[in-house]
């Protein structure tokens, strides 16, 4: 079903979800992805997502990982003089949003890594951006068909991806449907898959890559807590040392209101290094275990619940 325009006026505004979508109504951060009874379009992460993660800062910790370390000292000098290979090289990152949605997310990213390290560079080593979502139609209709609804001052922040998005009409009071330019659509692939079948397929870190999971707005509402657990633990297992994690400010919020708050990234293998972005620590951890043992202290209270 294409995403048509809408007159407002003539619109009934009473909606209702048409197919059976996880969706997150919950509190202040009313999450829909729904049809209205006129079989429009509704996604209403849109607007919210991209105001509440710093996208930049984000961008920098992804490209201070994958960059060549400058190397600086007498030794570089002497190489570089002698035409000697004087840089390691750059690390490849690979991006996965979980729960994705209509790509918002995913384009936001883009935006800020391109605006670090160009279109070419990022084509190098960071795009693909991978995208699933449990929800079909949205993956189908908005990522796969290289569409997305954007305000008009959403179109304002997304200064480096402005001129890959081709404006196509009216979706919504205050809200365009643009289409990604090819050269851009193929920096992103759009696949519909339940995030812990997703995760259980990963095959784990490979030399010379950093994995970057971002899993936004899910896990609180739509798993119970064993599951959030086994999903973060899953990452960090297999990701001990080169992962990030990015998380969204609604679950954060939900999991700072929890009894066992200040142990949950630790509990998890999770190492806080703000703006919602944790680096995955599993060897720390262990290391703190081994502390705690050889003391004496049983270390099992850093296995909390969240
Ligand atoms: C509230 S939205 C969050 C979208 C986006 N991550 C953000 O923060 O803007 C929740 C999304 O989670 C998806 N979702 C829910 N359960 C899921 C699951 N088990 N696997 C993958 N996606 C899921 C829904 O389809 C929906 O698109």
């Amino acid at each position: 079903m294409n995403i048509s325009p809408v007159n407002m006026d003539s619109c009934n505004i009473q909606t209702k979800s048409v197919r059976n979508t996880p969706s997150f109504q919950s509190g202040w951060f009313a999450f829909i992805n729904y049809k209205d009874m006129n079989g429009v379009v509704r996604c209403g992460q849109v607007n919210t997502c991209l105001r509440t993660l710093d996208y930049k800062k984000l961008a920098k910790n992804i490209v201070s990982e994958i960059a060549p370390k400058k190397l600086k000292g007498f030794t570089e000098n002497v190489k570089r003089f002698l035409g000697i290979p004087h840089e390691e090289p750059w690390k490849k990152a690979n991006i996965y949003c979980l729960a994705g949605a209509d790509g918002t997310e995913a384009y936001a990213m883009a935006d800020a890594i391109i605006g670090e390290i160009g279109f070419e560079k990022a084509k190098k080593h960071v795009f693909p951006i991978y995208v699933s979502d449990v929800t079909e139609w949205i993956i189908k209709e908005f990522g796969k068909a290289g569409k997305i609804n954007f305000s008009d001052s959403d179109i304002q922040r997304l200064g480096n991806i402005r001129k890959f998005l081709v404006e196509k009409g009216v979706a919504d009071s205050g809200i365009k449907t643009y289409e990604l330019k090819p050269e851009f659509r193929e920096c992103f692939v759009f696949e519909t898959a339940d995030l812990q079948a997703k995760i259980a397929s990963f095959p784990g870190a490979k030399k010379g890559e950093f994995n970057v999971f971002v899993i936004r707005n899910c896990l609180y509402e739509g798993f119970k807590k064993n599951e959030r657990n086994a999903i973060l633990k899953e990452l960090t297992q297999k990701y001990p040392e080169q992962a990030m994690v990015v998380l969204g400010e609604f679950d954060l919020e939900k999991f700072r209101q929890s009894k066992f708050n200040k142990f949950f990234p630790p509990a998890v293998g999770l190492r806080d290094i703000g703006n919602q972005c944790f680096m995955t620590c599993v060897n720390e951890l262990n290391e703190s275990r081994e502390i705690f043992r050889n003391r004496g202290i049983n270390p099992s209270f850093l296995d909390f619940d969240i």
